[in-house]
């Protein structure tokens, strides 16, 4: 039972050294415990090492168990709920780590985020790389349990691994994975099934999913409603919904001013800094920010799936938070309002609060730099 409505969702937060979590990463997610939270979500828990974007990520292992405990130990001890979100990221890879092996996903695809490292193309998942990379995410998800999270979020949004399957622009498999709705589904609910199977029938699975994937030929809200429906039947507790392909869309699941200039000043990638520099502003398309911006979709689908529905996008103000609930959601996620100010909840729920959080989304750039945080802050 969590002690309110709010869940912090998942955003990147870069505090890792040689792979594991730093200090700063407990921090963080106890100081968002202190200001109120009902949960918190630490980002990004890679399955195994090719489901890595980056090789300073982490992968949940026996490993980082240890430093997973100590995480969880601190929140739980300021009164919050703590999940962890478990990825792999597909094709959209620029993990040096792997360098001879090939990205695997749904299909053979470009992968022009990992060209330069020669990641440049993905290869199509074998049988046996499904089995192997499901098994994975199970076994994720019971090191996760016996680290002391209260839940587990399965990504299979944003045009990672799962999210390339249910996409009919990234699933291009002519087997029983590929083709219609129902199999391209087939993955993603092997990988549920198997998270069910090691974390026992009580514990908490939520997942996060596309409403759309933000382009022509993607994913619609018709298919997400489908995909709901058969995330409901395979017994997920709640979904968390959203949208957007990180290696096509990137702001349509943010909105909001797009960083260039800093972008290139972190890139250090001297030919990436280049083409940003050159194409960077005609290539990343950009999306006016408005307050709960994935509300008109997210009511088509709240209008036909019974399970909990955890709204996510644009939360700001005391006022867009009465909307959410009024709109019969369950659960309400926030993000940059909560980088901005840990303490967010609690304004909101005590006074008529607007976040000054301005979308200029420099916290992106941030997560590369020393961590991830509020670039206001320093005005
Ligand atoms: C700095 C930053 C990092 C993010 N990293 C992740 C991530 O690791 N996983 C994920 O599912 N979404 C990630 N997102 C997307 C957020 O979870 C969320 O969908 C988005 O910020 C919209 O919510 P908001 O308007 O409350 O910020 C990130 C967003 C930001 C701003």
């Amino acid at each position: 039972m969590l002690r309110n409505r709010f869940i912090k969702t998942a955003t990147y937060e870069g505090f890792y050294q040689n792979s594991f979590p730093t200090e700063a990463l407990t921090e963080h997610h106890a100081r968002l415990a202190i200001g109120g939270i009902g949960m918190t979500t630490v980002s990004y828990g890679a399955v195994n090492n090719v489901g890595r974007t980056h090789s300073h990520q982490m992968v949940v292992s026996k490993e980082s168990k240890p430093y997973l405990e100590k995480l969880t130990t601190a929140v739980k001890n300021e009164g919050a709920a703590v999940s962890i979100q478990l990825t792999h990221c597909g094709f959209f890879s620029s993990n040096t780590t792997i360098k001879g092996q090939r990205p695997l996903a749904p299909s053979r695809a470009l992968n022009l985020y990992g060209l330069l490292q020669g990641l440049g193309f993905s290869k199509a998942m074998t049988l046996a790389d499904l089995e192997e990379t499901g098994n994975d995410f199970a076994r994720a998800a019971s090191i996760s349990k016996e680290a002391g999270f209260d839940a587990v979020e399965i990504h299979m949004g944003h045009g990672y691994l799962l999210s390339q399957f249910l996409s009919p622009s990234t699933n291009k498999r002519k087997d029983n994975y590929g083709g219609i709705l129902e199999n391209r589904m087939r993955f993603p609910l092997d990988v549920v099934d198997k998270v069910r199977n090691a974390v026992g029938p009580d514990f908490p699975i939520l997942c996060k999913i596309n409403l759309s994937d933000g382009f022509k030929g993607g994913l619609e809200i018709d298919e997400a409603i489908t995909v709901a429906k058969y995330l409901e039947e395979a017994g997920v507790n709640a979904l968390v919904l959203s949208g957007g392909f990180t290696s096509k869309t990137p702001f349509f699941l943010m909105r909001g001013d797009i960083p260039v200039k800093d972008m290139i000043e972190v890139e250090k990638d001297k030919i990436q800094k280049w083409a940003l520099r050159l194409f960077g502003r005609f290539v990343i398309k950009k999306y006016e920010f408005s307050e709960n911006f994935f509300m008109p979709l997210a009511k088509q689908l709240r209008a036909n799936i019974k399970i909990p529905l955890v709204y996510l996008g644009g939360v700001t103000s005391t006022e867009g938070v009465s909307k959410i609930m009024s709109g019969g959601f369950d659960l309400i996620a926030v993000g940059r309002a909560l980088i901005h100010n840990p303490d967010f909840v609690l304004k909101v729920r005590e006074e008529n609060h607007a976040s000054p959080c301005d979308h200029c989304n420099k916290c992106v750039v941030e997560m590369d730099r020393e961590g991830i945080r509020c670039v206001l802050l320093d005005q």
